[in-house]
């Protein structure tokens, strides 16, 4: 992947109406000087601790000795779980590989065991059977208390894994296309009779890895880790229609231990969605979404949000860290949702060095976003947004630099933002809109609304800042 030297950032297309000519080439060369002047020490986080060099497994079958059939007309799932039946004996035996050649692989959903690797050859593409009835259905997850789309039930996803560890889903860039287009029709027309199904879902698993692969046409998320830790997402590219649904590329959800680098994410809804749990159903399930490292990703989120937090999250989201990430053609870069009912916190986040590039809103965070599973939620439940820091952002052709709009009950404090700068449209009615928030700013352009103008230098020890998150010495 490309996109994150300094040079794309001297090639700005959009119209830069904001700044005089002359002003903003200052500010382009303060940007860049200081780009240089602060390392970000820290190293890694977590794409180091889930990052494992793993052997090759000592055993592979092809989906082939199973009878299955790569004619995209043939429905293989019964192939698909005898191979994986079989394959189950190997799990103390240094695990097994299942081999998925060339062809068009037509399946409902199945369920992978342990120790297990899904490998998709090139040319490779597992297709997602478009009749509901091939597609088992499950209960609601605990810390949402019914489906997020229709209450009750909820279509389990293409491929599962519940209670597994050490399994990988990976190939030579092979395909999985969930072919959502009928899903996408029925959420639109109210016809579901339960939630709409994801690509690949883990649950309560570990050590999960997904990599070198394309992910196309998800019904509804593409790959949703949830109460899991060791996950590892690296080098896939992820598409769905821009005008698909709620398309979402990946939710780490009630998650520890993530690592996503080196994607390429497309998607209707959001490209990075960082959930745990829904009003008093997550509460009490109370597993919160900690210590992801996200970096070098590409991401483009047509009606949503290129990174979200929330907007469910009563089970806290904390200690994340994004960076060297290009996001564009995006409704908005990052956003943190919330609302009252909501209870758990978002806090300890960084965002760092970040191109954008045609968003119509760059940085948002709204304290009256998201819905409610029924009328039971406690309204008194008051959600926490506290010591998230934005820094080394450069954007071009943006709407609205930034809207934070806190709750008055509980305003949003310690928002850092440092080394912005943001040019803006000639459509924009204004740059900043703050509400119910506090923090500080430093070299940011526009300049940024009072909530958030308390000197940086002076409350920087109350900013979030990978010192904290490491608990090393940073320069930062
Ligand atoms: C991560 O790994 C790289 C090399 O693989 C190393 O240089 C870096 O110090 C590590 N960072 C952390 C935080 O462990
Ligand atoms: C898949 O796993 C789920 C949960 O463990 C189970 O309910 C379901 O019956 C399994 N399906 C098949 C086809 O084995
Ligand atoms: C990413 O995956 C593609 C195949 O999808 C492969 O050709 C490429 O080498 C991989 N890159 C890395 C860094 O793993
Ligand atoms: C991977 O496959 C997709 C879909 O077949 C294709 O568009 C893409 O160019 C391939 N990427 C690489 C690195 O081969
Ligand atoms: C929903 O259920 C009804 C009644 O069983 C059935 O006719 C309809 O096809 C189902 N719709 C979908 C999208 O599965
Ligand atoms: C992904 O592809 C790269 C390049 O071919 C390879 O080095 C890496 O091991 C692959 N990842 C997995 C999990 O197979
Ligand atoms: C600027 O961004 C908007 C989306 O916010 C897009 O519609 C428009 O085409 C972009 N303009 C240019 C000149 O790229
Ligand atoms: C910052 O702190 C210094 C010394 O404590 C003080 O003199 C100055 O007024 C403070 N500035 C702001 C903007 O609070």
């Amino acid at each position: 992947m490309s996109g994150f030297a300094l040079s794309p950032l001297l090639s700005f297309e959009g119209s830069i109406q904001f700044f005089k000519p002359l002003n903003f080439v200052v500010l382009l060369l303060l940007f860049l000087a200081l780009g240089n002047a602060v390392e970000i020490n820290g190293g890694d986080g977590q794409c180091n601790y889930t990052k494992q060099t793993r052997q090759p497994r000592p055993h592979s079958v092809s989906i082939l000795e199973f009878g299955a059939v790569g004619d995209g007309k043939t429905l293989n799932t019964i192939a698909f779980q005898n191979a994986i039946f079989y394959l189950k004996s190997f799990a103390d035996k240094g695990g097994a590989q299942l081999y998925v050649p060339p062809g068009r692989w037509l399946t409902g959903s199945i369920n992978l065991t342990s120790h297990l690797t899904l490998f998709l050859e090139k040319g490779a593409v597992i297709l997602g059977s478009q009749d509901p009835n091939h597609w088992e259905v499950v209960g609601p997850l605990p810390s949402y208390g019914r489906g997020i789309e229709v209450p009750g039930k909820r279509y389990r996803s293409l491929i599962n894994g519940y209670q597994l560890h050490d399994v990988v889903i990976t190939g030579d860039n092979g395909t999985i296309d969930g072919q959502g287009s009928v899903w996408w029709d029925w959420f639109s027309s109210g016809s579901l009779n339960y939630s709409r199904p994801h690509i690949v879902e883990f649950v309560d698993s570990e050590s999960v890895v997904v990599s070198n692969l394309t992910f196309l046409n998800a019904p509804a998320y593409n790959i949703h880790p949830v109460y899991c830790s060791g996950v590892h997402v690296h080098n896939i590219s992820v598409s769905t229609p821009s005008d698909s649904p709620y398309t979402i590329g990946i939710v780490p959800d009630s998650s520890y231990d993530v690592c996503i680098e080196d994607c390429t994410i497309s998607t209707g809804y959001d490209s990075i969605s960082l959930k745990s749990g829904w009003d008093e159903y997550g509460i009490d399930y109370g597993r919160p979404t900690k210590n992801i490292h996200i970096r070098r990703v590409d991401l483009r989120a047509s009606s949503g949000a290129s990174i979200a937090f929330g907007s469910e999250m009563s089970g806290g989201i904390s200690n994340v860290l994004v960076e060297h990430v290009h996001l564009y053609n995006s409704h908005s870069g990052v956003e943190f949702r919330t609302t009252k009912g909501r209870g758990g916190y978002i806090e300890n986040i960084l965002i760092s060095d970040v191109v954008m590039k045609n968003v119509y809103k760059a940085l948002g965070a709204c304290g009256q976003c998201g819905s409610h599973p029924d009328d039971k939620f406690d309204p008194s439940a008051l959600p926490v947004l506290d010591h998230i820091t934005i820094q080394n952002v450069f954007g071009t052709n943006i709407t609205i630099a930034g809207s934070f709009v806190g709750i008055k009950e509980s305003p949003f404090t310690s928002i850092c933002l440092f080394k912005i700068s943001l040019s803006i449209n000639s459509g924009s009615p204004t740059p900043w809109e703050c509400s119910d928030v506090s923090g500080s700013s430093e070299s940011v352009l526009p300049e940024p609304c009072p909530e958030l103008k308390n000197s940086y230098s002076n409350s920087s020890s109350a900013c979030f800042s990978l010192s904290t998150l490491y608990g090393k010495a940073s320069a930062l």
